[in-house]
């Protein structure tokens, strides 16, 4: 049996993102087209310049298309003028960063409390939700931290309860466990997993890593900035399929006693943003870290 009414959440056609660079034409993106339904877990899967940090900010609109279109919610992106993009972004999209891109001057408390800041939530709620979603993540013994005195994997799981705390209808991350040693990496990957499959929210994530797409529903292979192939590991248009996986990520989903275990004040430290800068990132939704930038 399948479910017709799954929606496609997001529409790319036709998409092509030359970057010129003086006389030399860069094609990035070279005439892309695919779809991605809402609930999946997408994952865009490919080797080093091979366009997919480039397609995931097309996506947010955060590049400029040179032509074609991207659909979300059934609003063409790249028409979208600043000001509604901006609103866009805040009400249905959220972020997950490679380098976290977290507040130092704020505690994990204020950090995971921003997104909602700008959605005008009332203090006491603000923090109750963001409380919530640090429990959530495993940090309820960590929320007065500032990130400096927390470890990799702490700083990027308040990076995941920030972009989650509003419930985003689909999250954009470009390789958001790059930083992070292969055991907190599973565990990211399986947090984000459960967050999404639980809430039913679209994931779309950049990954260079074959093991971190097979927790992927649907895995677009990109290759010199075209799609050589769309593989559908779970269909989620069949309601048992969809069922199951939810089940799945529950059991997967690591126990908080475990995460806080992990907690290693030894790891090593990532280089942060100014705090103007990470404000400035945060509120254009923008993800291009010196971190990817240097890749
Ligand atoms: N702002 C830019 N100006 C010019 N060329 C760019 C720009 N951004 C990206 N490119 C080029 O576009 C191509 C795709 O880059 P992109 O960053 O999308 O790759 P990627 O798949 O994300 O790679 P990585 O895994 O290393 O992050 C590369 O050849 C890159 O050099
Ligand atoms: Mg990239």
């Amino acid at each position: 049996m399948v479910n017709k009414e799954v929606e496609k959440v997001i529409v790319v056609r036709n998409a092509k993102k030359v970057y010129r660079m003086g006389t030399e034409q860069i094609v990035a993106v070279n005439d892309v087209s695919f779809e991605i339904l809402k609930g999946e877990f997408c994952c865009l899967l490919g080797t080093s310049g091979s366009g997919k940090s480039t397609l995931l900010n097309l996506m947010a609109g955060i590049e400029k298309l040179t032509s074609g279109q991207i659909i979300i919610k059934g609003k063409n992106i790249p028409k979208m003028n600043e000001t509604n993009l901006a609103k866009f972004r805040q009400r249905y999209l959220g972020f997950v960063f490679q380098s976290y891109n977290l507040m130092n001057s704020m505690t994990a408390l204020e950090n995971v409390e921003f997104p909602l800041v700008f959605k005008r939530v009332r203090t006491k709620k603000r923090k109750k939700l963001a409380q919530d979603m640090l429990v959530q993540v495993g940090l309820g013994n960590r929320m007065g931290h500032k990130p400096k005195e927390m470890s990799g994997g702490q700083q990027q799981r308040v990076g995941i309860a920030r972009a989650f705390v509003a419930k985003p209808e689909i999250v954009f991350a470009d390789e958001p466990t790059g930083n992070l040693d292969t055991k907190t990496t599973m565990e990211v990957m399986n947090l984000i997993q459960a967050i999404a499959r639980e809430n039913n929210q679209t994931i779309v994530m950049v990954t260079h890593d074959p093991r971190l797409a097979s927790y992927a529903d649907r895995i677009i292979h990109v290759l010199d900035g075209e799609i050589e192939k769309v593989e559908v590991l779970h269909d989620i248009t069949d309601p048992e399929v969809y069922q199951r996986r939810v089940e799945e990520a529950r059991a997967a989903a690591p126990k908080l006693s475990e995460l806080e275990s992990s907690a290693d004040p030894k790891k090593k430290k990532h280089g942060h943003k100014g705090k103007k800068k990470a404000v400035q990132e945060m509120k254009a939704g923008s993800e291009q870290s010196s971190d990817q930038k240097t890749q």
